[in-house]
């Protein structure tokens, strides 16, 4: 049994493979946290009841042993609260009862509780999956009368009360995915996104440690929430160092309406605890999206060429099929033609929304196009903003209701768009139903799903509870999808949001592969999906090979380094491959074919970030015997020669061969020197190592 109770202390321990989530119930009928960290016994876990990481948000006066697992309003309770409830009669706040738990199933704890006067009941779910902690919260208005939610989170964490630093993701479009990591601020700190987008700026993940974690090393707690939309996570800290976080679904200042009988279910807010340093939580949670979230974690990403930067919006059906018959010869094994396609988008001031074949880029409709394709031996797919419309389009002009909109305010448009409320339940069956018939017409293989601006104005007029709008719109989106998927099974789908604005654990559950960034430029690159992988595991982390000088950043980079940063995903070609020369294009077929034959180790091997000197990074996959390692050198300062990169992950005692040159290695010395690396003169080197273990 995962999950088990123990009754005099009201205590439930849930235990998964190397690690231990402990709560219990107070005299108050409140549930506090207990234990989050290595395995425990539940006679251990019992015996640390009143020894529980002190609560950050309690008074200092009345200290009480135990945070909330979920803080409401009420009580000698002065931090963020999880759950704020405003009552019919206008009062506030929450008094806990406890109904009873039920152990759903081997792993998954449902503790029932409700207000003491007022009729709500609140269900908090614990799940464990191998080592993470899945957790949500379900409230249900029992009640004759609305009820006003000013906040719902999904779960509330704490960890031992010590220094604590704070590792998370920042960005902006172009350079999404920034790792920041510096000491936790002894106050309030806000992670958020009021975009109605995950957003490209913050992430909802984080990663806490004591100041002292590696890469390989030391104990970190880390979550990550699995919703698409707007999000909200807030990190305390006291002076005395008392750490804990509160995070779900929405930013602050929205409200939402419980009518009579209505339930609210949060999205999962999961949790890993590892002792194996920052690598070690990036592989759980690595393992964790194979296992439980990703739809097909077993199959091998195509190498995908995407007509983006080739032609931005200039798409024709002779200019599509020469890039397809070029991007077929280098090895590609899908095709994509992105934006432009349809309507009258010449440009992005006009036709978004308008799904149909521009009939003169496209005499004969996509059905040529798309036999040219497969005939060059390529799977099919097309570029989508299901979600945007341009007004100037027919779309609009028909149904300019259809639109985010707010009463007395101006259409705020970025990017000359604006966005559909996909809460509208008519909105989203005409979504899908276009959606449906171009798939099914033309058998499409992959979506590109983009969505190239945040909300504004999100109001539903005539709605009764508009702030719905937030919720409903990310629902539709992951419910569009589902349905999709289910009448293709076929299908697949990568989630965009102008680059890597929507990458999360719940697009993840019905997408599978992620478009990190506009910005393919190798060195930015590097830093990106660095961010990236700390979450996300390579075979959803698309990357694609572009021209040189980068469209975006002008910078030059041989394209040997460019398909070394690339493979370290899920390798595509980016690039106008009309304009390279044949030598480049022969180069290309060369490294795309290396690329499958690492394919697997990258795509479904453990991951392990390297560091070298001077700015020399790498990363190595390995599977059973099988090892690949991808190694950078952005620069090279006078003097410097490239040392040898310590490897992670290797055995002391046993001895790999290099199976492209035949030499052999120690592990112990691959380890403790690191692996020789033969690397090009100059800047912008890299390399490239295969390596076998010996039985
Ligand atoms: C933003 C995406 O990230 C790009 O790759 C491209 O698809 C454009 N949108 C098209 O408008």
């Amino acid at each position: 049994m995962r999950v088990a109770y123990e009754p005099r202390l009201r205590l439930w321990l849930l235990t998964g493979t190397s690690t231990a989530y402990a709560v219990r119930l107070d005299a108050d009928d409140c549930v506090r946290h207990v234990h989050w960290g290595a395995p425990v016994t539940v006679e251990e876990a019992a015996a640390l009841v009143g020894q529980e990481p002190p609560d950050p948000a309690a008074s200092s006066f009345e200290e009480k042993a135990g945070a909330d697992e979920l803080p409401v309003e009420g009580g000698a309770h002065f931090g963020p609260a999880a759950l704020q409830v405003r009552w019919a009669d206008l009062g506030r706040g929450i008094e806990w009862k406890y109904l009873g738990h039920e152990i759903v199933e081997d792993a998954h704890l449902r503790i029932d509780l409700a207000d003491r006067h007022y009729p709500l009941t609140v269900k908090l779910h614990y799940r464990m999956r191998g080592d993470v902690v899945e957790r949500w919260t379900e409230v249900t208005n029992t009640g004759h009368e609305p009820v006003t939610l000013q906040r719902c989170d999904s779960a509330a964490w704490t960890v031992p009360a010590g220094p604590r630093r704070l590792s998370h993701l920042v960005g902006a479009w172009n350079s999404e995915f920034r790792l920041r990591r510096g000491e936790l601020a002894a106050a309030e700190t806000v992670l958020t996104s009021r975009r109605g987008l995950t957003s490209h700026h913050a992430n909802p993940w984080l990663a806490l440690d004591d100041g002292t974690a590696g890469e390989e090393h030391g104990e970190v707690w880390s979550t990550a929430l699995a919703w698409s939309g707007s999000w909200r996570v807030t990190v305390q800290r006291d002076p005395g160092g008392r750490t804990g976080w509160t995070g779900g679904f929405g930013h602050e200042g929205l409200t939402w309406t419980l009518t009579a009988g209505e339930t609210l279910r949060t999205p999962v807010f999961a949790g890993v605890y590892s002792t194996a340093g920052f690598g070690g939580v990036s592989r759980t949670w690595h393992a964790y999206i194979r296992a439980n979230i990703l739809p097909h974690p077993e199959e091998l990403r195509p190498v995908l060429y995407n007509s983006w930067e080739a032609t931005h919006f200039d798409v024709d059906e002779a200019g599509q099929i020469a890039l397809a018959r070029r991007a077929a010869e280098v090895g590609a094994e899908m095709f994509v033609m992105d934006d432009g396609w349809f309507g009258r988008r010449a440009n992005e001031r006009k036709g978004l929304g308008d799904w149909t074949p521009n009939p003169e880029r496209f005499p004969h409709g996509l059905t040529n196009l798309v036999a040219a394709v497969r005939q060059s031996g390529m799977k099919f797919g097309i570029w989508v903003e299901p979600e945007m419309v341009n007004p100037d389009s027919d779309l609009y002009r028909e149904h300019p209701d259809w639109v985010l909109h707010t009463a007395n305010r101006r259409r705020t448009e970025m990017r000359h768009q604006l966005v559909l409320n996909l809460a509208r339940p008519d909105v989203r069956d005409w979504t899908h139903a276009w959606l449906d018939r171009l798939v099914g017409e033309h058998g499409i293989d992959f979506l590109k799903w983009d969505c190239n601006r945040p909300f504004t104005e999100a109001g539903w007029p005539g709605h009764a509870d508009p702030d719905r709008v937030y919720l409903d719109h990310t629902r539709a989106v992951h419910q569009i999808m589902d349905r999709l998927r289910a009448g293709h099974p076929g299908l697949r789908i990568e989630s965009c949001a102008g680059g890597g604005g929507r990458a999360d654990l719940g697009i993840l559950a019905r997408t599978d592969q992620v478009w990190p960034s506009d910005n393919t430029d190798p060195i930015d690159r590097i830093a990106i999906q660095n961010g990236f992988a700390q979450v996300f595991p390579a075979q959803v982390m698309g990357a694609w090979v572009t021209d040189s000088p980068n469209v975006t950043t002008a910078r030059s980079t041989p394209l040997r380094f460019r398909f070394h940063v690339s493979m370290a995903g899920v390798l595509g070609l980016g690039g106008d491959l009309t304009t390279w020369t044949p030598d480049e294009l022969e180069e290309a077929a060369d490294l795309v074919r290396e690329y499958k034959r690492v394919r697997p180790v990258v795509q479904h091997g453990t991951a392990y970030r390297l560091t070298g000197a001077g700015t020399l990074t790498g990363v190595q996959y390995t599977l059973n015997d099988d090892h690949v390692i991808l190694a950078w050198l952005p620069s090279r300062p006078y003097g410097h020669t490239p040392g040898p990169l310590p490897l992670s992950a290797v055995e002391a005692g046993a001895v790999y061969r290099d199976l492209d040159t035949g030499r052999t290695y120690q592990g112990a010395v691959l380890q403790e020197k690191g692996l020789p690396l033969d690397m090009p003169a100059g800047d912008h080197a890299s390399a490239l190592v295969r390596l076998t273990r010996l039985p």
